[in-house]
């Protein structure tokens, strides 16, 4: 029985992750920024011994260093899935900046506080593993324009990902990126290519074959190596 937390679980392809890793037997921490508003993943949690829910806010450094205070011990496997897209005005002609620093908090600096935060619980498990869910955005071979706000903080979370896996080449970790999908949740739509179930499936599959020597790695949700 691994243990499992997932920063980002009040809905999508992290609370997917919480329900499959529950199912598996494993002992999840499923964390949400307003837990009390967070009602699936209340749902989820209700009655399953497997799941507890506790408050953290990627983009508030208070939040996730009261998070790591409280929740001592080791962890396997830890999940930052949490992400925005940074709202509709994301074009050359029409940006809004205000929401460019907001999204660089939730997509960038986000990952890189839970990472440091939850450093010796990771180290503490011998084999510890994190992931951090980016998108195909983050790519150079990204073939589209536009997006300026989630491709640029995307990218940026591609790039702290392969510097902890270099500054932590001797720690007992391994990092990993993770493009999900197009998947169908409220970010990617209905019309999108793939459900939150077989995406959350594929990614704790290749979390599950992941080796140290894989450390900084981008993967796509089937396995394959994502270019970048
Ligand atoms: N869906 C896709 O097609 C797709 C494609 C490529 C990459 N991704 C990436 O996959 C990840 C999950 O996406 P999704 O499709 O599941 O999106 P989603 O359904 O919109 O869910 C986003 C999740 O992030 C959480 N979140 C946002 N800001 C947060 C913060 N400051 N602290 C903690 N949690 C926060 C949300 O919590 P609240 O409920 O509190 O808002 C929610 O749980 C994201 O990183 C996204 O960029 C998705």
């Amino acid at each position: 029985m691994a243990k499992v937390l997932i920063a980002g679980a009040s809905r999508g392809i992290g609370l997917e992750l919480a329900k499959q890793h529950a199912a598996a037997g494993n002992e999840v921490i499923a964390c949400a920024r307003d837990p009390q508003g967070a009602k699936l993943l209340a749902e989820a949690a209700g009655g399953n011994d497997k799941i507890t829910v506790e408050q953290l806010d990627v983009a508030d450094p208070a939040s996730v260093d009261a998070a790591a205070k409280r929740l001592s011990g080791p962890i396997d496997e830890l999940y930052v899935v949490a992400g925005a897209v940074g709202g509709m005005k994301q074009s050359l002609d029409d940006i809004d900046i205000q929401e460019w620093h907001r999204t660089l908090d939730v997509n960038t600096i986000g990952p890189f506080l839970v990472a440091r935060a939850f450093k010796p619980h990771l180290a503490e498990s011998g084999n510890g593993k994190l992931m951090i869910i980016t998108s195909q955005l983050a790519a150079s071979t990204w073939p589209f324009g536009g997006l300026y706000i989630y491709g640029t903080t995307k990218a940026a979370v591609n790039k702290v990902g392969q510097i902890l896996a270099l500054d932590w080449k001797e720690d007992p970790i391994t990092v990993s990126l993770m493009h999900p999908g197009y998947v169908k949740t409220d970010m990617g739509g209905p019309n999108a290519e793939i459900t939150a179930e077989e995406s959350a499936s594929g990614i704790r599959s290749v979390m599950a074959g992941l080796t140290k020597a894989e450390s900084g790695k981008f993967y796509k949700w089937n396995g394959e190596i994502h270019p970048w």
